[in-house]
């Protein structure tokens, strides 16, 4: 695990394996950024040189490794392209991706010394949390192939932040904490679904509920059919592992609002009786991001003592073809009461979640956000590396916009066109599972939700499907796989609840 800290010592006499620098765009090539004069001072005019001659732009991303041959007490330094200088100082979200991009560059190192252009607690922050997102790996699965593999950098070490600010100290607790949520979300993506069923879940968030301060409240498979919760468990009974309801309760003595966050868990979602074609099955391991994106802001909300009562709800269920399974055609009698006819059980989040928000809004909550990898149609609209943002309250939809924008999350606002409503009427139940046609298809499960929220409750709709995993190389901070996406977004959400921004 990599740890983070503020240091005192001088660059040049810092006992470390490497030295991080910065560098900018200049107009012929890679010039040194702030941060960097002393250990540029000590090479005397010879690093600009060395950069000069390896063709070092300053370009985002850009990595060069120089040696010190002794003019500093680290052997090496390492310099990060930061892009553009811009004049008011370099946005969060470069200085999170520069981190991301430097911590994996630092794989196998102990100690390393960061000396950039970190003005400001935020600043420091937002590197910060990039380090310790970028250092992280999966590797809890490799046995053999482990060998020949780098640890994560050990200890990272900001050098020239004011020794005893207070709010920079702050911010590198903050960016601690997280990390931490956002990992243990990516794990949970990235555990196997052979090892992560629905009774696994819940204990992990039992753990979790321990570990950081906040109750939790697991309902199994008894408790579900006693309460009526009949969207999960016509999800849940084709498996033999048992779907459960969990609740998260996090509340602070001086909160005067509750915000309900809602996840969508499917352990694995084969699609069912409709069942998913090969080539559409592999990855839905992940389909139980939104509820570890909940799990982890419950547990970052409490562990940060933020004034907002924070409620959570895991939507925890396996979606599995069998004889006891649910058939398209069947007819379910959701928590609450509504009747929906299930046409395509491959369409299965949406039933859990009706079950999750109808409950959820018994407790009242000013407001409710509900995060799952929906629907494939988002991807189409979005692409991969965004989700669609909808809700039931234009002003909370931009709030939770604006949130997620400045933390880095990438989001986009979408419709609910009241029109489409009219597509689920069932000719014998109170509607059906989805629509006429696959167009619109993310648009469809959020009206769909939109039937179970209750009156009064400001509601948004977070369709992670496209960013949940990543298939591609890591990059910045974003891993291979899992990416923990809308930890940090619902967090952003609580904290300004908690100030009065929202
Ligand atoms: N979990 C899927 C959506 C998904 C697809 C997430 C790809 C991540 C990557 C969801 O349960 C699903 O199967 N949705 C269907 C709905 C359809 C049957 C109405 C879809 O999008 O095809
Ligand atoms: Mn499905
Ligand atoms: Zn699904």
């Amino acid at each position: 695990m990599t740890t983070l800290s503020i240091g005192s010592t001088a660059a040049l006499s810092l006992r470390a394996d490497v030295l991080v620098i910065g560098s900018v765009k200049g107009e012929d090539g890679a010039v040194l950024a702030a941060g960097s004069e002393s250990i540029a001072a000590a090479f005397d005019g010879r690093l600009t040189d060395t950069l000069s001659a390896l063709d070092a732009t300053g370009a985002e991303g850009e990595l060069h490794r120089v040696p010190t041959f002794g003019a500093a007490k680290a052997p090496l330094v390492l310099v990060i392209g930061l892009g553009e200088q811009p004049a008011d100082g370099f946005t969060h979200e470069t200085l999170r991706r520069a981190g991301g991009t430097v911590a994996r560059a630092l794989a196998g190192v102990k100690k390393a010394g960061v000396a950039l252009p970190l003005t400001g607690a935020e600043a420091v922050g937002a590197f910060g949390e990039g380090v310790l997102l970028g250092a992280y790996s999966f590797e809890t699965y490799r046995e053999k192939s482990r060998e020949g593999r780098k640890d994560a950098v050990k200890d990272v070490v900001l050098l020239g932040i004011k020794g005893r600010d207070k709010a920079a100290k702050a911010a590198v607790e903050r960016a601690a904490i997280t990390a931490q949520s956002v990992n243990q979300a990516r794990d949970l993506v990235n555990i196997p679904p052979n090892d992560l069923t629905p009774k696994d879940f819940a204990a992990i968030a039992v753990d979790t509920g321990k570990n950081a301060g906040f109750k939790v409240e697991v309902l199994d498979e008894k408790a579900l059919a006693k309460g009526g919760f009949g969207g999960i468990l016509g999800v849940g009974q084709g498996s033999v592992n048992k779907p459960r309801l969990v609740r998260l309760g996090y509340t602070h003595p001086k909160a005067k609002r509750t915000i309900a966050l809602v996840g969508k868990g499917i352990t694995y979602d084969s699609g069912g009786i409709s069942l998913k074609p090969a080539g559409s099955n592999e990855t839905m391991k992940m389909d139980m991001g939104g509820a570890a994106a909940v799990l982890g802001a419950v547990a970052a909300a409490a562990r940060l003592g933020l004034e907002v009562n924070v409620t959570g709800w895991l939507a925890l269920a396996e979606n599995m073809p069998s004889g006891t399974a649910t058939r398209p055609g069947d007819v379910l009698r959701m928590y609450g009461g509504r009747t929906v006819e299930v046409l395509n059980t491959d369409a299965e989040g949406r039933l859990v979640l009706a079950d999750a928000i109808t409950r959820a809004c018994e407790e009242s909550p000013q407001m409710l956000i509900d995060v799952a990898t929906l629907t494939g149609a988002m991807m189409v609209a979005l692409g991969n590396d965004m989700y669609g943002i909808m809700a039931n309250d234009d002003t909370f939809r931009d709030a939770v916009y604006d949130a997620a924008t400045r933390v880095g999350e990438q989001a986009w606002p979408m419709p609910l066109p009241t029109d489409m409503r009219k597509q689920m009427d069932s000719p014998i139940a109170d509607l059906k599972n989805m629509g006429n046609s696959r167009m619109g298809g993310g648009l469809i499960a959020g009206i769909f939700l939109q039937e179970f929220v209750a009156d009064g409750v400001s509601w948004a709709h977070l369709d992670i499907a496209g960013p949940a995993f990543h298939e591609g190389e890591a990059g910045g901070y974003r891993p291979k796989g899992g990416t923990g996406v809308a930890v940090r977004s619902l967090l952003q959400v609580a904290q300004d609840v908690a100030d009065n921004r929202i």
